[in-house]
């Protein structure tokens, strides 16, 4: 079977973070609506995925999930034919467990290759693998059964573990099948936690790449329990370290200002570089953190953050963030867009939890390209 379109970073939706169980089939349809009306589909978000609580708590007579009854009444097949219309994927979520965390629903331990049929027969094009109620089995063992039960049906299928960075799953989740893998507990909408998932972020970066990706967990970008600075920081930071951008908040009624975020395109090709190097902690000191990631085009990207309250000028070399020795720099304000040159000190003036994040190129280099295929023009 042909393998699951992951050379970049899946883009996308996730119920959890703003929804919880409170789910329903309207509510993903809507979902997909908004994902193509506000512009996110067009900047590239495809996945809209569907998290725990989707199902009846028993199975079918013969061994199969049944979608929830009165949240689901059409089926997933139905939700997914919809999705696809809007030239959409639909993803799915189960554990590698008896039940579910939220216990609503069984688990897929010990029926794999049946869930996974019938995903693939529902037309499901993502699998979230959560672990809960397992039974203190392997996880190595329950999560490797599912990849290879998701290869066995033909469709591909992104597969995405949900081990919460217990066993390590960045040493093994691509022998398991998978294309990402969650390195952390549960994010949640504050800023302690999101700088405390970022922090366990630091040593992975030379897991992850093209085919497989650190997971530092979904998106709370609008959910309103941090402030516009915070969120900015972290979509940069999360664009920064190549991570899965699953936006996890109300598509259907976002501020201009999360809509800001979330549509960036200068973040997003950070997240999107098709060398899918992931960018890494720089220096800390006190309250300023330097993070960086080189850009397949010969470019660095940096973000000058700042962990303080206070507002702060921050400022980083072209050498210490790993750009090539050149006379000039020019540089890219990738939340302004505003260009300009540099001898090879960046200084920004940044916010309370805010950051600043620019984009550099020798100034003898070429404006990025994009990696696209040559389109060779047609003879006269
Ligand atoms: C734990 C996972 O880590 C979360 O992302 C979410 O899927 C919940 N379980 C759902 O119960």
């Amino acid at each position: 079977s042909p393998p699951p379109p992951v050379a970049t970073p899946p883009m996308g939706w996730n119920s959890w973070n703003k929804f919880g169980c409170d789910i329903t089939e309207e509510l993903i349809r809507e979902t997909a609506d908004a994902m193509v009306s506000s512009g996110m589909k067009a900047a590239g978000y495809q996945y809209v995925n569907i998290d725990d609580c989707w199902a009846e708590k028993n199975r079918t007579p013969d061994g199969k999930y049944e979608p929830h009854r009165t949240r689901f009444p059409s089926g997933i097949k139905a939700l997914a034919d919809y999705v696809h219309g809007k030239g959409l994927k639909l993803g799915i979520y189960t554990s590698a467990g008896t039940e579910t965390c939220a216990r609503t629903m069984p688990g897929s331990l010990d029926h794999e290759e049946v869930d996974a049929q019938t995903f693939a027969d529902w037309g499901v094009d993502y699998l979230k693998y959560d672990n809960c109620h397992n039974q203190g089995r392997p996880a190595l063992e329950r999560y490797t059964k599912m990849g290879e039960a998701l290869k066995k049906t033909g469709r591909p299928i992104v597969y995405a573990l949900c081990e919460w960075g217990e066993n390590k799953p960045w040493e093994w989740g691509k022998a398991a099948g998978a294309q990402l893998w969650r390195t952390t507990g549960d994010i949640s909408d504050t800023w302690s936690s999101m700088t405390n998932l970022l922090d366990q972020q630091v040593g992975l970066e030379g897991y992850a790449g093209p085919g497989g990706w650190n997971d530092p967990d979904m998106l709370e970008v609008g959910n309103g329990g941090m402030t516009d600075a915070e969120y900015r920081s972290h979509f940069a930071l999360w664009s920064l370290l190549n991570a899965p951008l699953l936006a996890g908040n109300d598509l259907r009624s976002m501020s201009e200002a999360t809509k800001k975020i979330l549509l960036n395109k200068d973040l997003l090709a950070v997240d999107q570089d098709w060398g899918g190097e992931q960018g890494r902690k720089i220096r800390d000191d006190g309250d300023t953190e330097v993070w960086a990631k080189p850009m397949s085009d010969g470019s660095e990207v940096v973000v000058l953050f700042n962990r303080g309250r206070a507002p702060a000028t921050l400022s980083a070399t072209t050498g210490e963030i790993g750009a090539p020795a050149a006379s000039g720099y020019r540089v890219r304000d990738l939340w302004t867009g505003a260009e300009t040159e540099s001898a090879g000190t960046l200084r920004a003036g940044v916010p309370g939890h805010g950051s600043a994040v620019f984009r550099v190129w020798p100034s003898n280099q070429p404006k990025a390209a994009p990696h696209t295929t040559l389109s060779l023009g047609s003879p006269e």
